[in-house]
């Protein structure tokens, strides 16, 4: 039987809808979520990641600002104007756009970006608040792969869950979010041995490797929920998941699209986190 399809695209409208008058309570108490967005360089993906952060921010009727940054910009500079947004009273997350260029300190940027502020959940406090089990801001692509795991309905508690990857933007921070929902999981690699076994063993199975159609039918689990967070550009232009979706389909119980999977809730997770720290203050 053909898989369900996860539709990261109409699951996160919903969540955006619900945002929507959460921000319209908080505005009539006075408070406006505020999200700044500092962009260094001229990095083509990420323009429009974070053009895409802005529209979404104004859409549910936050404030937001996009803070565009030379490329040539110094280390000190940008970690002044990160001050001057950690004492904003106007913003509540802010979120620097990675990669940044090559001679900027991307872990001394991250650490001085004030926690209680640190939408991205990339700051080692919030890492560290996720890997002891209390309630943190979580990363936006793992939290929003999560959400749509619980949209199928199935129990996670017990399940065996195969993490394909080990960025700590996604492999790592998704490896404990389910070990925190008690599955049994495993973190694959570039370094696994009999990676097609463990990936077939998968009740759950997360691809996050950054290949195009890297995991294809038969290394999936019949009845397998497959969570793609792969986004790459084929040489025809196409976007792709990290795992072949017309065979998947096949074999999955459910199976998320790309696009329209993992992406869009990226991006709902950020307004939640946003959302959040202008309730928390
Ligand atoms: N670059 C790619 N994904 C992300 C993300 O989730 N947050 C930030 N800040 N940069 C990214």
């Amino acid at each position: 039987m053909e898989a369900k399809l996860i539709s990261g695209k109409e699951i996160s409208q919903k969540i955006r809808t619900e945002i929507k008058e959460k921000v319209q309570a908080l505005k009539a108490n006075g408070v406006i979520p505020g999200l700044a967005v500092v962009l260094v360089g001229e990095d083509p993906a990420s323009k429009v990641y974070v053009a895409s952060k802005e529209k979404a921010c104004t859409e549910v009727g936050m404030h937001s600002e996009i803070h565009r940054i030379s490329e040539s910009t110094s280390q000190n500079e940008l970690i002044d104007l990160i001050d001057k947004l950690n004492k904003d009273s106007k913003i509540h997350g802010i979120l620097v756009q990675l990669p940044l260029p090559k001679h900027l300190d991307e872990k001394e940027v991250i650490l001085k970006i004030s926690p209680e502020k640190d939408v991205d959940g990339f700051h080692p406090i919030n890492t560290g608040k996720l890997l002891v089990g209390e309630k943190t801001f979580e990363a936006c692509t793992p939290k929003g792969c999560m959400r749509l795991i619980k949209e199928t309905g199935i129990e996670i508690a017990g399940k065996k869950a195969v993490v394909v990857g080990r960025s700590n933007i996604v492999g790592k921070p998704i490896a404990l979010m389910l070990l925190a929902q008690n599955a049994t999981v495993t973190i694959c690699h570039s370094k696994t041995k009999n990676l097609s076994e463990e990936i077939k063993a998968a009740d759950i199975l997360i691809a996050a490797i950054g290949k195009p159609n890297f995991i294809t039918a038969e290394m999936i689990k019949p009845g397998a929920i497959v969570i793609d967070v792969g986004i790459n550009r084929l040489e025809n232009g196409k976007l792709t998941g990290d795992v072949e979706f017309e065979g998947a389909k096949e074999v999955a119980s459910f199976i998320t699209p790309v696009p329209g999977g993992v992406g869009p809730m990226t991006i709902a997770m950020l307004l939640e986190n946003t959302l959040e720290a202008a309730q928390s203050i």
